[in-house]
């Protein structure tokens, strides 16, 4: 059976797809052909593992770095160079809880799955169990426990994260007694604040840590150069991807979105069936803020919403970028109208929302009336507002914004009869901001 009207779709599409040579190259979730940079990240690495040769490792190595460091790239491309380390890299992200953990492990270990009610320690048993017929096995000399995105389990409240950590290093040191050479590493973005982990854990793991810096505007685009070279046939202007590396390093340092705003950047370009220019990385930059903003607004609970709204709202009809806490407050009880939550559970809303990165904050001294903090929408007010509620955002924030400012530059002065009506309406519409 043929469907014509299939077949121009698909046809377009290949013709478009035409400017790639290699698409995949472009594809973050593949690991690099070669590592570009973080020479001293690697080196880091290699002098903790390296010490396998001696007979002694530390028993863990913590990393840490915002998202798109290239922390798991690097553990991963290091530790697989060596033949003769086994790595086991599991993404606690997948596990959610403790014990989901234990399970992860042992799956990656070709082990089946336990119960929760098996408990933690038949867990344990099996991980190091599996861990030892596999070194003996496959005759290699370090085995390599890799927790991605470590720092996800320690909001399981209800299991006991700080056990599962102490346990494990535990079963290290067994491994070690066994004549088996074992570290852990663990992997997150931010540092595990010290009520995280117990003393007993502290002082047992030491300080082996590793902190990668986001990337630079250099290293960012030397990513993206060996990326092009792999990914198009033809040599991308040098320009598009200084614009690519410039908007990624000012707006995050991270590599993963780099690659991205590249390659739909290319994607815009090839529909409109032109070169690859600067406006296609601009109108890409435009697409991956609205696409990224609406992911996180998409997850909010209806009381951050309406703070992202107020925030944006201020923003926008102000013309102002940073706000006290407590007029976002004032501004987020006018809209709720009914049961707001207290101003205590507001700030740490707040907070919460500056860790998904829609927000920051800075607190400054205001002499002998203490600290205040305040903060500031990352993302686009526009973009954020016509997310959250369109209707209300053009018909509270857009429209008279742009009468007000119509009415402004049309000239109006006190001696003006319209003067007054102006100031009042003016009044009227900002209080809503
Ligand atoms: N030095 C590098 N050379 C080549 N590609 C890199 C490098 N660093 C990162 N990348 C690429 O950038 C992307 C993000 O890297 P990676 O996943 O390692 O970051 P991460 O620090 O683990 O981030 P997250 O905290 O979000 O997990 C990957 O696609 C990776 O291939
Ligand atoms: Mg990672």
């Amino acid at each position: 059976m043929s469907d014509p009207e299939l077949d121009k779709i698909i046809n377009k599409v290949a013709k478009e797809e035409k400017i790639f040579k290699k698409k995949s190259a472009l594809d973050t979730s593949n690991p690099p052909l070669k590592l570009v940079s973080r020479v001293n990240e690697v080196e880091k690495i290699v002098r903790y593992i390296h010490d396998y040769k001696q007979g002694h490792v530390v028993p863990l190595v913590s990393i840490y770095g915002r998202s798109g460091t290239g922390k798991s790239t690097l553990v991963r491309y290091v530790c697989n160079y060596f033949p003769e380390i086994i790595l086991c890299f599991v993404n606690l992200k997948k596990a959610k809880t403790v014990f989901g953990g234990v399970n992860l492990i042992l799956n990656e270990l070709d082990q089946p799955s336990l119960t929760s009610a098996q408990g933690m320690n038949l867990g344990m048993e099996k991980i190091q169990e599996a861990i030892l017929n596999k070194m003996k096995l496959e005759r290699k000399k370090l085995f390599i426990l890799a927790l991605d995105e470590f720092d996800v389990i320690f909001y399981d409240k209800r299991g006991n994260p700080s056990d599962f950590v102490y346990k494990l290093v535990e079963m290290i040191a067994e491994l070690k007694n066994n004549g088996c050479l074992a570290m852990i590493i663990t992997i997150s973005n931010n540092v595990l604040s010290d009520s995280e982990l117990d003393d007993r854990i502290k002082s047992r793991i030491g300080n082996s840590e590793i902190f990668f810096k986001p990337y630079s505007h250099e290293e960012m685009l030397e990513i993206l150069r060996a990326r092009a070279e792999e990914a198009f046939d033809k040599k991308i202007d040098d320009k598009v991807l200084e614009k690519c590396a410039k908007v990624s390093y000012l707006e995050h340092g991270d590599a993963r979105r780099a690659v991205d705003l590249l390659r739909v950047s290319a994607e815009i370009a090839a529909k409109e069936k032109k070169d690859l220019t600067i406006e296609h990385v601009n109108a890409a930059s435009q697409q991956l803020q609205k696409d990224r903003t609406g992911e996180v607004i998409s997850s909010l609970s209806h009381h951050s919403k309406l703070i992202c709204l107020v925030l944006a709202a201020k923003t926008y009809g102000l013309e102002k970028n940073w706000h006290a806490t407590k007029s976002i407050y004032e501004k987020y009880v006018k809209y709720l109208g009914s049961e707001p939550v207290s101003y205590r559970r507001f700030s740490e809303l707040l907070k919460d929302l500056e860790n998904t990165g829609l927000l920051e904050s800075k607190t400054g001294s205001r002499g002998q009336k203490g600290y205040r903090t305040e903060f500031q929408l990352i993302m686009d007010p526009q973009i954020v507002g016509e997310i959250i509620d369109k209707k209300w955002w053009n018909e509270i924030v857009v429209h008279p914004k742009a009468s007000l400012d119509k009415a402004k530059n049309s000239g109006i002065t006190k001696s003006n009869p319209v003067y007054l009506h102006y100031k009042m309406a003016k009044k009227g519409i900002e209080s809503w901001w």
